[in-house]
């Protein structure tokens, strides 16, 4: 075999594009002194590699343009990593540093330079906000009472003013405003993180809005998740009332900076939003508009001195991740009147977000909004499993001709809604369904000749946009919306297939790190609140497996770096108590298997196989960060667990405790059986899916994700197939056969025979079943790796039966990657593009080289691509960059 590195050359066409800082393309209000720039190489010629790489980091862009890098300049530096941390000069609070990347392919000749792009420092040091938290004092915020406070504030820009910047945060969640205009698209900003702790700002760029003269900076702050309801905790988890934070830079010709911070002298008052909670609803009375509020000059109604606090304890950081936003509009497809005054909107899609509203009546008019992911058998909305979440909105009509209504601090789950007291007869166009989740952009597609399993693909996008609200949350419909980390780590290899997730992930691991005990304990939801204990096996265990999977799928070190203590401790406090190695003690909630089929696997087993998958984690990622001796203590560590587990759990025929499903892929996935008795293992897993339940799975939340991937390696894939393919119950399809168009929580969340399950716990949009989506992607699509940030792709996909084609892309951390096939009678064809400054092993169903043509030749003879053995019924072609066209059984 001719070694890849001899195949592979650098060409003239390499092309560093996609510049991105700390995951971000320019980026303003970064806090980070050393943030990390990626790249991708987009040349798309055959095997371009790069060979080395510098950054240069400019304070001004002629200083770029000439190539005068005074921030920074890396030098060049050999290697084909597509990552560095900056080391140049920390950035100052508001200034902001362009920077471009050169690479190099195999000669010196061989170089090119991206176009540049750039970053803003946020407010990188404490001492320099110049501003208080401000609210309405508590005659106007009362606990029973708590109308939204509007705050304002009228300034004058002076000529001089060149640039314009605004940083705006809140404890609870606001809206801000310049001259009567909503600045950003950011819903329910600043996001969710334990404000006690951190609490995210975000940065506007005011230049061309602050012309020199009179402007109004306007406020408006509902109660989130700061001092509403969320969880089951009755509300107020971080304080009694919002407050609101802003700070705005106005930079001279001259350079001098001008600060103006919230203060006593902004005044505030009440208007229209009666109340607003994330899971009760928001109740707008448009009678009590504040009519020209924010804009300059006279302003109506009685304003008040603003209540004033300090800056305390909690870090302010910039957001580092995509914000939530308006991700979509759906158009509903049908109206009902099941009762005489009620309407029912179908949206056709179970969605999170809230509805616009348009309606025409007479002032004092209320109309009623009321949300449901369900109908009852009689067309009326189902929300008893909303349980404690009222879900409702309420607008009263000013009576000014067409009103168009949309609440700010609420989101709900919903396909349905259901209007009462609306004047008239609604049309279609009453009610608009705005989609609301964080902006991860869109980094895979999946389709195949399955109609089910398309739906089913995109019930797990669906389920993922919902969930992925600020943090990865468990459900957004019912009095609960929290980051359950179970649920998150469960899902996490999913996800990062649908969305680019890295920014989102990273920001969610702080919070994961900021909920964690002093004894090392990480929680069961992130943030914490309500239930103080610590995280049960499956669910803590998010603090190792999310920021381990995160960096395999992105490949950026540093996560790993600073994550590490954390995971580290987490895995010692489980060890410092279980001196046998079993873990039994401070197991917490041990919630097991949850929602199993009557297939409960021991705790103690679950338990104690997430102790080795940890520990095993935790010793892979010491090996990427050299820490030698961690590495081989935690190796050894794991080599103890695995045999108390063999010891203590499995017996002499290779029956594991409890023999679940779930037991079985547990064992099989995370290593802990010796290699003579994983076929014993395997054929045992694979006889109680097809024998003792006639080829349906039995798995909960912690199995069901890799049960496909388990059977698949090994060599059951045909039966993994099977299993994606059955609609009875339980399977994936059984909902899906219901009409669903999300993952429901419950495998049997409703069913012919016995209609809705236990509305104490019945969601139709918890993504954790949809964890199938990453053996979907790798199996069916074919699309993996085998070293972190897709550095080595492994294209392989697995035909079975009921698909006779699929076509997978995933827009990588290292550029465009694509599989697509199709299985005609004896033919097999082949289409893959693969990025630049990558190499991929292509798995081809063929016996030998000579059954295969590539791009129309004879494979054999094509060049830039060797030949890396043969495995799993496949040859294997190693290639570099390009799109190849492979033929089986065409000659
Ligand atoms: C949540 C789950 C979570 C579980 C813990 C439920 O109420 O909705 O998704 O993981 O509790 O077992």
């Amino acid at each position: 075999m001719i070694p890849l590195s001899i195949l592979l050359c650098a060409s003239a066409s390499l092309s560093p594009d996609q510049l991105k800082v700390d995951h971000l393309v320019n980026p303003l209000g970064i806090n980070d002194q050393t943030p990390v720039f990626t790249w991708i190489d987009r040349g798309g010629e055959r095997g371009e590699m790069q060979d080395s790489y510098q950054i240069l980091v400019a304070s001004t862009p002629k200083k770029m343009a000439d190539g005068t890098a005074d921030l920074w300049d890396s030098g060049k530096q050999k290697g084909d990593q597509m990552t560095a941390e900056y080391g140049g000069t920390p950035l100052i609070s508001g200034q902001r540093a362009w920077w471009k990347v050169r690479i190099w392919g195999e000669s010196e000749s061989d170089q090119t330079e991206s176009k540049p792009a750039f970053w803003e420092a946020g407010i990188v040091s404490k001492s320099d906000w110049k501003a208080s938290w401000i609210g309405l004092p508590d005659t106007l915020q009362t606990d029973s009472s708590r109308p939204s406070p509007f705050l304002r504030k009228e300034i004058t820009v002076p000529a001089s003013t060149v640039a314009a910047r605004v940083y705006v945060s809140a404890k609870g969640l606001y809206e801000f405003y310049v001259d009567g205009k909503k600045l950003g698209k950011d819903c329910l900003a600043p996001g969710w993180t334990d404000y006690h702790k951190r609490v995210q700002y975000q940065t506007f760029d005011l230049t061309s809005t602050l012309k020199p003269g009179p402007h109004v900076l306007g406020i408006v702050l509902g109660d989130g998740w700061y001092c509403g309801h969320v969880g089951l905790t009755g509300g107020n988890n971080y304080g009694k009332k919002p407050m609101g934070l802003v700070q705005l830079t106005l930079t001279a010709k001259d350079g001098s900076r001008q600060t103006i911070g919230s203060d006593d002298s902004w005044k505030g008052t009440s208007g229209p939003i009666i109340s607003d909670d994330l899971l009760m609803g928001e109740n707008y009375d448009a009678r009590k508009e504040l009519t020209n509020w924010a804009s300059p000059g006279a302003v109506a109604g009685s304003w008040s001195p603003v209540d004033v606090a300090p800056i305390g304890a909690e870090e302010l950081v910039g957001q580092h991740s995509p914000p939530v936003a308006v991700l979509a509009e759906l158009k509903p497809i049908k109206i009902t009147q099941p009762s005489p005054n009620g309407y029912v909107f179908d949206l056709g899609q179970n969605m999170v977000g809230h509805a616009r509203l348009k309606v025409h009546g007479a002032a004092g008019t209320t109309v009623k909004l009321r949300f449901a992911e369900m109908l009852n058998p009689d067309g009326t909305v189902y929300t008893t499993n909303l349980r404690g979440a009222k879900a409702t909105d309420y607008y009263t009509l000013k009576g000014t001709g067409e009103e168009v209504y949309e609440p700010r601090f609420t989101f709900h789950g919903f396909r349905y809604v259901e209007l009462t007291g609306y004047p008239g007869t609604p049309g279609l166009d009453a009610v608009t369904g705005v989609v609301v989740g964080s902006a991860n952009p869109k980094t895979g597609s999946f389709e195949c000749s399955s109609k089910d399993i398309n739906q089913l693909q995109h019930n797990i996008f669906w389920g993922q946009r919902g969930n992925y609200v600020s943090i990865p949350t468990d459900c957004p419909q019912r009095d609960e919306r929290l980051g359950w980390m179970g649920d998150a780590q469960i899902f996490a290899r999913t996800a990062c297939f649908n969305n680019d997730v890295e920014a989102f992930l990273t920001k969610w691991t702080q919070d994961v790190v900021d909920a964690q005990g002093v004894e090392g304990g990480f929680s069961d939801v992130t943030p914490r609140m309500g239930d103080s204990s610590d995280g049960a096996p499956a669910w803590g265990d998010a603090g190792v497996i999310v920021p381990w999977t995160v960096y395999q799928c992105y490949g950026d070190e540093r996560l790993l770096r600073d994550r590490y203590p954390a995971m580290k401790a987490w895995v010692e406090y489980v060890d410092s108590v279980n001196p046998n190695h079993l873990w039994i003690n401070r197991s917490n909630n041990n919630f097991g298997d949850w929602l199993n089929v009557q297939d409960d696997t021991p705790r103690d087993v679950l338990a104690t196989a997430y102790f080795a998958h940890s520990t095993d984690l935790l010793r892979k990622s010491a090996e990427v960060l050299g820490k030698t001796d961690d590495a081989e203590h935690y190796r050894q560590l794991f080599e103890e667990i695995r045999t108390a587990y063999q010891q203590n759990f499995v017996n002499s025929e290779g029956v594991i405790k409890g023999d679940t499903q779930t037991g079985y892929v547990m064992a099989l996935s995370f290593g802990l059986l010796p290699d003579e008795q994983r076929p014993a293992a395997a054929k045992r897993l694979a006889d109680h899916i097809t024998i003792d339940r006639k080829t349906h799975l039995s798995t909960g939340f912690v199995g069901s994700g890799m049960l496909n991937p388990t059977l698949t390696s090994v060599g059951q894939t045909e039966l993994a197939y099977k299993l994606l393919l059955t609609d009875t119950y339980p399977s994936w399809l059984y909902s899906i056969r219901q009409g669903a168009t999300t993952i429901w929580e419950r495998w049997d969340g409703w069913t012919k025979e016995k209609g809705f399950q236990d509305p104490g716990m019945n969601s139709f949009n918890h993504y954790s079943f949809g964890a199938v989506g990453q053996w979907i992607y790798t199996t069916i699509g074919g699309i993996d790796f085998d070293e972190p940030g897709y550095k080595h792709i492994v294209v392989h996909p697995v035909p079975g039966p009921g698909v006779t084609w699929a076509k997978t892309s995933l827009d990588s951390i290292r550029g465009p990657i694509s599989c697509d096939w199709k299985q005609t009678g004896g033919k097999f064809d082949l289409n893959v593009t693969i990025p630049g400054n990558t190499t991929a092993d292509v798995y081809v169903p063929a016996k030998s080289t000579d059954d295969v043509t590539l791009n129309g030749d004879s494979a054999s003879m094509s060049d830039g691509v060797s030949i890396g053995g043969m495995k799993d019924g496949c040859v294997i072609f190693r290639v570099g960059s390009g799109k190849y066209h492979f033929e089986i059984g065409k000659k």
